[in-house]
């Protein structure tokens, strides 16, 4: 302890408020999600066959099969749902599947179909083997999925008309059409809703080579000149996440634009991933801050979510979403019934000595 000052600003919980406060959640480069920003300029770097879609190998060959024997059989194919974390590549797969079929892709999300009115119109206008795409499908309200399950299976949908003893319930056929669903809970989805998808695929995260691939071609797309070892590090820092990866590099070009000659070497990538606070496992300002509260609050853990999110002043279901998954993924902190609690690698990376044992302190 040779500089107790900053080793008290360290650990005190000023530090903690510092790094934290409501905002990071919203401006995250290392965010998974969609934001306006990837839908305006990352259009561009979505793959648009399955020859530039680079890894889920095992889930590309897969559809391709399903894809080929329905054309052969003159059917459409059956309905497919996607699982997995954010920004793995689901949207991009189903926009793939309706290309690969020549058909019309119809996207739409749970959130927007509120009422079964809502569903009514699009249901009516596909025409035989169109994608009909539902994004976010676990959060599709109860009497709209319902509604759903008989389209899905017999391809019509049951409505009443009139009311008391006049009700009668008219039944409308609609064109044969494949639903594509994604969601990033399946576990919240029910079991009938489930049960009518006749293709199921998890998406998993990339590893840092498919990353580096992908990469490599969004840069072309750019037209932005990248070093074989600066691809190799925005990579490793995009936490397996394709649309972290596009963004991080996004964010990286501009730098190198505007700070050095346009080329993206390791020393400006460096640089600029500094800037964002994006350190060299990928971790950011709020993933920091959730690590030091477990540590610094409450000592390690076991804390409980909503106790962290009221320190960081976050929404604990976008911690639970978005920080955590990370951070567990990659060995920070466990999870048990009793809370959180941050293991010898968070203390590690932190740089705060604590639970780590002796040795592993002076690393
Ligand atoms: N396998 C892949 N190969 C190349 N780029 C990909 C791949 N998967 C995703 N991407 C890129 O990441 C972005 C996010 O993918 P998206 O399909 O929107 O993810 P999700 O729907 O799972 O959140 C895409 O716009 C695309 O640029
Ligand atoms: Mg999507």
């Amino acid at each position: 302890m040779s500089e107790p000052g900053a080793r008290k600003r360290l650990l005190g919980p000023a530090d903690v408020s510092l790094e934290a406060g409501g905002a990071y959640a919203d401006e995250r480069v290392v965010d998974p999600q969609d934001t306006l920003e990837d839908e305006i300029y990352g259009a561009s770097l979505r793959p648009r066959s399955f020859e530039e879609y680079v890894g889920q190998e095992r889930v590309v060959e897969n559809l391709r099969i399903s894809i080929d024997a329905a054309k052969q059989r003159g059917e459409p194919l059956e309905h497919v749902l996607f699982y997995g974390p954010p920004g793995l590549g689901k949207t991009t797969l189903a926009g793939l599947i309706a290309r690969e079929l020549a058909a019309n892709f119809r996207p739409t999300s749970g959130p927007t179909l509120e009422k079964p009115k809502d569903l009514v119109g699009i249901l009516t206008s596909l025409e035989r083997g169109d994608v009909f795409f539902v994004d976010e499908i676990h959060r599709l309200s109860r009497v709209v999925e319902e509604f759903l399950y008989p389209a899905m299976e017999d391809f019509q949908i049951d409505f009443v008309v009139d009311r008391g003893a006049y009700a009668k319930t008219l039944k409308l056929p609609l064109q044969r059409f494949t639903l594509v669903g994604a969601t990033t809970r399946a576990g919240m989805l029910t079991a009938p809703l489930r049960e009518r998808f006749g293709i199921v695929h998890h998406l998993d995260y990339y590893a840092a080579p498919e990353l580096e691939q992908i990469i490599r071609r969004s840069a072309g797309v750019l037209g932005v000149p990248i070093d074989a070892d600066a691809a190799a590090m925005i990579a490793s820092r995009s936490r397996g996440t394709p649309r972290v990866a596009n963004r991080l590099l996004r964010r990286v070009r501009d730098f190198a634009e505007v700070r050095a000659d346009g080329r993206i070497t390791t020393s400006v990538a460096q640089e600029a991933l500094q800037r964002e606070g994006v350190d060299q496992l990928g971790l950011d300002r709020l993933d920091r801050a959730f690590l030091r509260t477990i540590v610094e609050q409450y000592r390690g853990g076991p804390a409980g979510i909503a106790a962290i999110a009221a320190t960081l002043t976050e929404d604990a279901e976008t911690l639970e979403d978005v920080v955590e998954p990370y951070l567990l993924k990659e060995g920070f902190v466990t999870r048990s019934a009793s809370g959180r609690r941050a293991t010898a690698l968070a203390y590690r990376h932190l740089g705060v000595a604590g639970a780590a044992p002796a040795q592993e302190r002076l690393l």
